[in-house]
């Protein structure tokens, strides 16, 4: 599987960057290294079981969408959680663009990102996990997913993301949005839930706690982050589609022949 690096725009110097030492927050949410009692320092735990695929094939079957709550191992979202503040704190994180000039609207989407590129166990164990995931995908619902592209997402408080489609135009390669959560407790009072639509009505409201996967079909399910109280840590991915010209290709030509 590929991982793609996309170019960010430029950090502007500390524009509501996280905070260079920890606030009685960070401190508060378990979420500061070295002191997180959850983190695994073992490189080799696997980093999904057997059965864990099911509910998200039955899912995405039924509806297109859906929300699990364990999905993930709690130690390896420890341990990403651990590499995305150590990141935050060395100013390795970029504002957010959207669309495809990747324009900072701030009013719009509020979150400092770094894409993953395998760099560190932690990302190869979730990028393992993930790639179970896309094989499966399309060997039962034949999606043809080609490659994922992720990053972390730091929402400082104050920060959302505006309802929005992942895949926004037809050239848009993304087919399967996948967010995994980071944050070891969260209420209902502290924001920054993910709300999923059908239409105008809110059909879920997902509390971004650790271990959470949200996965959703990108062309069909808008959504949005609402404004965080508390920093906010996730890991929002896209499988994509190879491009048609590439696809036409493989097959020979024959797609574009005429
Ligand atoms: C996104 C997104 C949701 C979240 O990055 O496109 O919708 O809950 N993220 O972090
Ligand atoms: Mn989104």
């Amino acid at each position: 599987m590929r991982v793609l690096c996309v170019g960010r725009p430029p950090l502007t110097q500390n524009a509501g960057q996280a905070p260079k030492k920890p606030d009685n927050q960070r401190a508060a949410d378990g979420a500061v290294p070295p002191e997180d009692p959850a983190m695994s320092h073992n490189p080799n735990l696997p980093a999904l079981p057997p059965d864990r695929l099911e509910p998200v094939l039955a899912a995405l079957r039924a509806s297109g969408w859906g929300v699990f709550p364990d999905f993930f191992a709690p130690e390896l979202m420890a341990d990403l959680r651990h590499e995305l503040w150590g990141r935050a704190e060395q100013d390795q994180l970029r504002p957010a663009g959207v669309g495809k000039e990747g324009q900072r609207l701030s009013a719009v989407r509020g979150d400092y990102i770094r894409w993953l590129n395998g760099a560190t166990p932690p990302q190869r164990r979730f990028l393992a996990a993930m790639e179970a995931l896309r094989l499966r995908v399309n060997r039962e619902l034949l999606l043809g997913l080609e490659d994922l592209e992720c990053h972390f997402a730091h929402y400082p408080p104050g920060a959302g993301y505006a309802r929005h489609l992942d895949s926004f135009d037809s050239n848009n390669l993304r087919r399967l949005t996948v967010v995994a959560y980071l944050n070891p407790q969260w209420t209902p009072a502290d924001g920054g839930q993910m709300r999923i639509f059908d239409g105008e009505a809110v059909i879920a409201e997902v509390q971004p706690r650790s271990g959470a996967l949200v996965c959703f079909i990108s062309e069909e399910i808008a959504h949005e982050v609402v404004a965080t109280q508390r920093h906010r840590a996730s890991i929002a991915g896209w499988f994509r589609v190879r491009p048609l010209t590439a696809q036409a290709d493989a097959l020979g030509g024959q797609v574009l022949a005429g």
